[in-house]
């Protein structure tokens, strides 16, 4: 069982992934990008065919997928790795994990797991501080400006990030928000390893407290 977790949650380009793993190498503990979770089931999604906005549908496929993050993402043992950041998926993602029944399978593997990791764990994605992990040892809520985001994300337009920031944020199922009390970084001007940094003294100074 997991000895600590830390949860961190932030809209696209906040830093949360590379912050995340930087932490995750500092402390020696594991790291899950449940961000690429929800997109693997959309490339699944579409690579069947299905409408995004079948709730019924996409939700059964969800439930019974077997799904990989690391060393590279898959699903039912294929290799998306290099199809998750397309445009195409950057489009359709927020759609897939605006549906419940998706979201209900997400966090319990979510859960499992975390539960299964021998030391800590660093999980990072929307609805993590809020909904997966309510208790994590340490709850981070990251953000930096919509310039600097949109430069982080040289891939994606933009108006692509600030739809799937709005959608995100506006959903019914957990949306995005930082919770009540999460450490609040802007990471806008800041080094990832630097505020990486920051959290692993906040969580050392919790964890003798
Ligand atoms: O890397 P970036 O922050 O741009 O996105 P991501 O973490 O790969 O997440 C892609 C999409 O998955 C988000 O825009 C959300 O729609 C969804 N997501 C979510 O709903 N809940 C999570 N815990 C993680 C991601």
């Amino acid at each position: 069982m997991s000895v600590g977790i830390v949860a961190i949650d932030g809209p696209a380009g906040s830093g949360k992934s590379t912050v995340a793993r930087a932490v995750a190498e500092q402390l020696g503990w594991s790291f899950l990008d449940t961000g690429a979770m929800y997109r693997a089931v959309t490339v699944e999604v579409l690579a069947r065919g299905l409408d995004v906005r079948d709730e019924a549908a996409v939700g059964a496929l969800a439930a019974t997928l077997t799904l990989t993050t690391t060393p590279r993402v898959s699903v039912n043992g294929r290799d998306v790795q290099d199809e998750i950041r397309t445009d195409t998926i950057n489009v359709a993602v927020s759609t897939v994990a605006a549906n419940p029944l998706v979201r209900q399978a997400m966090v319990e593997r979510q859960r499992a797991w975390a539960h299964d990791q021998p030391r800590g764990t660093v999980v990072e994605g929307r609805d993590i501080t809020t909904v997966v992990f309510p208790d994590a040892t340490l709850k981070v809520y990251l953000t930096a400006s919509a310039e600097e985001r949109a430069r982080r994300r040289g891939d994606e337009s933009a108006r692509s990030i600030a739809r799937r920031d709005e959608a995100d944020s506006t959903r019914v199922t957990s949306p995005l928000r930082q919770a009540n009390d999460a450490l609040f970084i802007d990471t806008t001007a800041r080094d990832a390893d630097e505020v990486a940094g920051e959290i692993v003294q906040c969580l050392t100074n919790r964890l003798s407290s």
